[in-house]
């Protein structure tokens, strides 16, 4: 620990955090630069400027983790010109790849797990004092995240209540490189939650692979419940939450949309596909008459309700039939948007054994249909906007333009707006006056005159 130098931007303290993936990957790079921090590293622009690179990977998919390999190969050669640097690998590739990639890039000190995430000081001590390469990617039993300095305060901000997933869904990496399920107590989510809102957090969004089978390892409250405690904090003006399985959405959730009204009228319920021939064998365990009926349910619990969902296409033994399935339930529901991905085969999951794979000119064909029909759709969810006043949480200036006012509306929609530096981290009315393919477009009423939004 002694041989750090002071000038972070010269190797040293400097720390570099590359991150890949989802939310959870997110959160993990959050909480590493907030632990290093302790220690006195401090965020650098580029691998160039840094003393430490993380690399966070994802596995969810096959070009994710190819990038890794790319990325690894650029610090490679980084160290040979600055042998001192150090190179640690986490998250999903680094839980299910670690003895290829020391094997491979002899560079890395260190590929730690999705569970070491909380230990990264103390590896990052012993490579210091010259051990390596370390390898740690044992699963713990609980779910505990220790505080850590929030370093990017934020109006908006991710608390994590659930890690890994049993649900085996069968084209899926996360239950393999995550582990299995379990939750956060609500003593200590509540308490975390408290110290964001106090930073000036005024939006919270709930973050697990499952979050609808929450359980209290403590007091047993489940994920309605847990909603209710928390929409109660002082403080909490809107509140969200990602992902919701289907199959676990209970009435109760449905009823909260209707009690709660911090709750935003946005809910992601994943599809994955039409077909509840190939629901079955994705095992997701509901058919696609269930999961309209869920719709149905929640949006006669909040009329407003905007709906975005994740779907793929070319499982295997996808037929055009099952495709069309797809695209009728895509009508149906009108989604106001849609992740959507082609069927990528990973290691371990039950669906890589399956025959009958669709080859891959027919599934970017089948993934182009789906996206034109889904721009379609996100364009009329949008229109619905126009004319009326939104309340919008107010995140920063837009990329493109620095004089227009970026945020988001309760329905998760991306606004961008003539106002005021002064509005930025606050919520505002907007007027919606024009709908765009991916944002709507409007004006601040700054009087506040608003009176229903
Ligand atoms: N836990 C979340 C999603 C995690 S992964 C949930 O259950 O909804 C995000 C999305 O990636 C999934 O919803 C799925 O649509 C997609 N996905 C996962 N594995 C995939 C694979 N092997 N090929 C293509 N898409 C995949
Ligand atoms: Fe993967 Fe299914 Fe778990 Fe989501 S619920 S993380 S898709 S196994
Ligand atoms: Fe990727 Fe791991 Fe998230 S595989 S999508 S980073 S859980």
């Amino acid at each position: 620990m002694t041989q750090f130098i002071s000038n972070s931007s010269a190797t040293g303290t400097g720390l570099f955090i590359r991150t890949f993936g989802c939310q959870m990957n997110e959160y993990d790079s959050e909480r590493m630069e907030g632990l290093l921090s302790r220690d006195g590293y401090v965020s650098v622009e580029s691998a160039e400027d840094a003393g430490i690179v993380i690399l966070n990977t994802c596995s969810i998919r096959e070009k994710p983790e190819e990038k890794t390999y790319s990325e690894l190969g650029r610090y490679r050669d980084l160290k040979k010109e600055r042998p001192d640097l150090i190179i640690v690998v986490s998250g999903c590739v680094a839980q299910q790849k670690a003895a290829d990639i020391i094997k491979r890039f002899p560079s890395v000190d260190a590929v730690i797990g999705t569970h070491q995430v909380g230990e990264i000081s103390d590896i990052v001590t012993k490579i210091r004092e010259g051990s390596g390469p370390i390898v740690a990617v044992d699963y713990l039993d609980e779910c505990r995240i220790d505080s850590y300095p929030r370093l990017h305060r934020s109006v908006s901000s991710f608390v994590t209540i659930t890690q890994g997933c049993d649900n085996f869904c069968s084209y899926c990496i996360v239950p393999f490189v995550r582990g299995r399920e379990s939750s956060r107590t609500s003593s200590e989510i509540i308490r975390d939650i408290k110290e964001l809102v106090a930073g000036g957090t005024v939006e919270i969004t709930l973050l697990g692979q499952n979050v609808n089978s929450y359980r209290d390892p403590e007091m047993g409250l489940d994920f309605p419940e847990l909603l209710e405690c928390v929409s109660d904090i002082p403080g909490v003006r809107r509140l969200r939450f990602v992902t919701s399985h289907p199959k676990d959405l209970s009435d109760q959730l449905v009823s909260a949309f209707r009690r709660i009204h911090s709750l935003c009228s946005h809910i992601h319920l994943p599809l994955q596909t039409g077909s509840s021939r190939l629901l079955a064998a994705m095992n997701r365990k509901y058919t696609k008459d269930e999961y309209l009926k869920k719709i149905d349910a929640l949006r006669s619990a909040r009329n407003d309700l905007a709906v975005t969902t994740d779907i793929i296409v070319g499982f295997p033994g996808e037929t055009i039939d099952d495709f069309k399935e797809t695209l009728a339930v895509m009508e149906r529901v009108r989604f106001d948007g849609a992740y959507s991905f082609k069927f990528s085969s990973r290691p371990q999951t039950k669906a890589a054994s399956m025959k009958n794979t669709v080859d891959e000119e027919e599934k970017s064909r089948r993934l182009t249909i789906l996206q034109e029909l889904q721009k379609e759709h996100t364009l009329l969810t949008n229109r619905l906007h126009v004319d009326t006043i939104k309340e919008v949480l107010a995140t920063g200036k837009s990329l493109r333009n620095p004089d227009v006012i970026t945020g988001r509306s309760v329905h998760n929609k991306v606004v961008n707006f003539t106002g005021r530096n002064e509005d930025i981290g606050t919520l505002i009315p907007v007027k919606i006056i024009e709908a765009r393919n991916n944002s709507l477009l409007g004006e601040a009423i700054n009087n506040h005159s608003i009176r229903s939004m």
